[in-house]
């Protein structure tokens, strides 16, 4: 059986993941994804093809979301980083590509009562679902969630 292939996508300043202020996003690294996916998904995890991007450039993300379905992904694990709250574009390019996303935050952005901003996303609409406060343990629920969504209907 072909793999569940998923794109997890990682926008701005999302490059050094466990080193850029870790008292807010955690000191796990992209690189422990796979052990928490198998934590998560259990053997289905063997079932998932990730395939990871990231760009600190809006048009960059655009343009790998467009190529996305092309390539024969399914689902989209979506942490756009700070376009998150100011990206119209991104919103947009959500809105027609037809693949399902998940928004991803490492930190909780509604705790962040300090920075109003934050609280605010422009794509979370055109995602099928927000996961925020976990740190990477948020991209593998996304994954799971994905993989149920798509799996099973
Ligand atoms: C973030 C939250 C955003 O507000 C911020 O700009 C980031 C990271 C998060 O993962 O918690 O770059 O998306």
């Amino acid at each position: 059986m072909s793999k569940l292939k998923i794109l997890v996508m990682n926008g701005p300043n999302l490059g050094h993941i466990g080193k850029r202020q870790p008292e807010i996003y955690g000191t796990l690294t992209m690189d422990d994804l796979p052990g928490m996916l198998v934590g998560v998904m259990g053997s289905a995890a063997s079932g998932v093809e990730l395939v990871h991007f990231h760009s600190n450039s809006e048009g960059a993300l655009i343009d790998r979301l467009e190529r996305a379905r092309e390539e024969g992904v399914k689902g989209i694990v979506f942490n756009a980083g700070a376009y998150t709250h100011t990206s119209l574009a991104i919103a947009d390019c959500l809105a027609w590509i037809g693949l399902p996303c998940v928004e991803v935050h490492l930190s909780n952005i509604w705790a962040r009562t300090d920075q109003p901003l934050r609280q605010r996303s422009l794509m979370g609409e055109r995602c099928i679902g927000v996961i925020a406060g976990f740190g990477i343990l948020g991209y593998a629920l996304a994954v799971q969630a994905l993989y149920q969504r798509i799996a099973t209907v």
